[in-house]
């Protein structure tokens, strides 16, 4: 028998993406819903489920380094489940790595969590990373509680494989969720509070219900009562579709955003990515974009430093920085990644070449960043606020672009808000109330 009771209380921490966060929510409802209790803030948890993230090799070594801290002080340690990617990716081998895990649940496995619970109180150590296709959210309980913007995962999976990225084995094959789970979903959500649903998918824009695309879904979710916005990310340059792009310019709910990762502005590099587009056809999907909505903000992902990068290929990823004006991007050191082909390539960049390229590309992505949000001063719009800032009585929301506001409130998160913009920093963004309107 093990020396760990029955849980009754649980703490969940999430990693990495927005669907880790997504995938967050569910397991609490679902423990929620097996008679646990969340545990509150500062106090010590029975179970704890580190939903983990794999994509880099530095947020897959936090999983170890945030293990060994749940020891406590009396010797004792609380249930641990490791849940996400790095357990779908290690399995059994995390046990070996670490003692303290007492489960290992996948992503597509976490709805036989109460039931590995069970096991592992039991004194049996239960490793479940099967992968059958979506059967999790017919298992999952209904939604009862949304945040202001809320996330719904309608798609999982990859099948680009990209020669550095371990999505298409941690999250598996490409899997669409069928159209009717979508709708009652999203009509659960904002009957609990959600006035803005982000649609998730690893290649959101590949989902697919029959001949049915995300721009279809994304007509019927407008039709919505009481839901103000509508998001979606991510998307691959392959299956961005003139139908999804024309949505920009014809549903007014679908938010001016678009997150387009592009990774490289070089076209050799992209080749040895695998990324199956050019600079050129990346530029020209969004130029059709803007032609659709002139206003879109435009997001990208890039990584810095893979194999064989040279400072020619770096200088054309900062030409293209520039000449796409991003509103947004996150940027990345390369982190090989086992099991993928871009591991083993030859042309490994020196560490201090990867800094420096990198304190470079947050220069001038900083740069743009301004520029966007310094174009949006004096304009009015609209916040969907979303929480509390520092100061008392401060609030944040998002503008239309993403864009977070600084603004002196009294009105709740849940508010829609009228603003006007009036100033700006590269991260974010100070208004002053025009009129509460009260969706
Ligand atoms: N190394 C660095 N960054 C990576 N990404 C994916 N795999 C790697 C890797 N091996 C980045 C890409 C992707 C984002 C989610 O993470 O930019 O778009
Ligand atoms: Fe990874 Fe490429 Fe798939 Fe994105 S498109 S998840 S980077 S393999």
């Amino acid at each position: 028998m093990t020396d760990i009771p029955s849980p009754n209380t649980f703490r969940i921490k999430s990693f990495g993406c927005q669907m880790n966060v997504y995938d967050g929510e569910r397991m609490t409802e679902l423990l929620a819903e097996n008679g646990m209790t969340a545990a509150a803030d500062g106090e010590d948890a029975d179970l704890v489920v580190l939903n983990t993230c794999h994509i880099r090799e530095k947020a897959a070594e936090k999983a170890y380094s945030d293990i060994g801290r749940l020891k406590r002080d009396d010797g004792t340690r609380p249930m641990i489940a490791l849940a996400g990617c790095v357990a779908q990716a290690e399995g059994a081998e995390a046990r070996r790595r670490s003692s303290m895990i007492d489960i290992v649940v996948g992503p597509q496995a976490y709805h036989r969590l109460p039931h590995l619970v069970a096991e592992a109180a039991a004194g049996r150590r239960a490793v479940d990373t099967d992968m059958p296709a979506m059967s999790k959210f017919e298992a999952l309980p209904a939604r009862r509680r949304a945040n202001p913007s809320a996330f719904l995962t309608v798609q999982e999976g990859c099948d680009k494989f990209c020669t550095y990225c371990v999505v298409p084995y941690t999250r598996g094959a490409e899997v669409s969720r069928p159209w009717t789970d979508i709708i009652a979903e999203a009509h659960a959500l904002v009957d609990a509070g959600a006035l803005e649903i982000v649609l998730l998918g690893q290649n959101v824009s590949a989902w697919s219900d029959g001949d049915r695309g995300i721009d279809k879904l994304i007509r019927a979710l407008a039709k919505i009562d009481g839901l103000e916005r509508i998001r979606y990310t991510t998307s691959h340059p392959a299956d961005m579709t003139d139908a999804l792009i024309a949505t920009h310019g014809e549903v007014d709910k679908l938010m001016p955003y678009l997150h387009l990762p592009v990774q490289s502005g070089s076209d050799p590099i992209l080749k040895a990515m695998n990324r199956s587009h050019t600079v050129e056809s990346y530029v020209e999907i969004i130029e059709r974009a803007r032609a659709a909505r002139p206003d879109i903000a435009i997001s990208g992902d890039f990584i810095v430093g893979f194999p064989g990068e040279s400072e020619k290929d770096f200088a054309a990823t900062l030409a293209l920085v520039e000449a796409v004006g991003y509103a947004a991007a996150y940027s990345f050191k390369y982190s090989p990644r086992p099991g993928t082909p871009a591991a083993v390539m030859e042309g490994t960049i020196e560490q201090q070449v990867m800094e420096d390229r990198l304190a470079r590309l947050h220069e001038a992505i900083g740069k743009t960043q301004l520029a966007f949000n310094q174009a949006s001063v004096g304009r009015d719009t609209v916040l969907l606020v979303e929480r509390k800032g520092r100061r008392p009585g401060q609030m944040i929301g998002r503008t239309p672009w993403l864009q977070s506001v600084h603004v002196e409130t009294d009105a709740p998160a849940g508010t829609m808000l009228e603003v006007t913009i009036i100033s700006a920093g590269p991260n974010s963004l100070a208004g002053a109330v025009c009129q509460a309107r009260t969706a």
